[in-house]
């Protein structure tokens, strides 16, 4: 028997979506406000959603104060009050929109998982808006 269960965490975070060889304008029309060149923060909240098999012993899928702690150091210590394009390797080189962050914290979180379980990541960058990420 498969069984979902999810945690909800948060970080704050600062960004610029922009691409170095676009010019301010073309980087302010595509961007909008998301490209102001001085940054600009949001209040991230995702969902981690790990889907396994009970364990007979134990009947959990997963601990979750593993999971939490997880959650807590490979993304939310690790991103909270940063600058994610300045400060946040994963992003030197890619443009952290929501859809990339929810890819970063997938990745992070896959590698220190059990591989037998099928994580899902959905990140909101505003109360309305969020993406979902599920390592396709
Ligand atoms: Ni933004």
């Amino acid at each position: 028997m498969r069984v979902t269960v999810k945690r909800k965490a948060h970080f704050n975070a600062a960004h610029r979506l922009y691409r170095k060889d676009w010019s301010d304008a073309k980087n302010e029309a595509i961007f909008g406000l998301c490209s102001n060149p001085h940054y600009h923060g949001h209040n991230y909240d995702f969902w981690v959603e790990v889907t396994g098999e009970i364990d007979p012993e134990t009947g959990y899928v997963i601990d979750m104060k593993v999971l939490k702690d997880n959650v807590n150091a490979q993304v939310c210590n690790y991103m909270d009050h940063k600058n994610l394009n300045e400060q946040v390797e994963e992003f030197s080189d890619l443009n952290p929109t929501a859809e990339h962050i929810a890819f970063v914290i997938w990745t992070r979180l896959h590698k220190v998982l059990d591989k037998d379980f099928d994580l899902r990541i959905t990140l909101f960058e505003t109360e309305r808006n969020c993406v979902v990420y599920s390592g396709e």
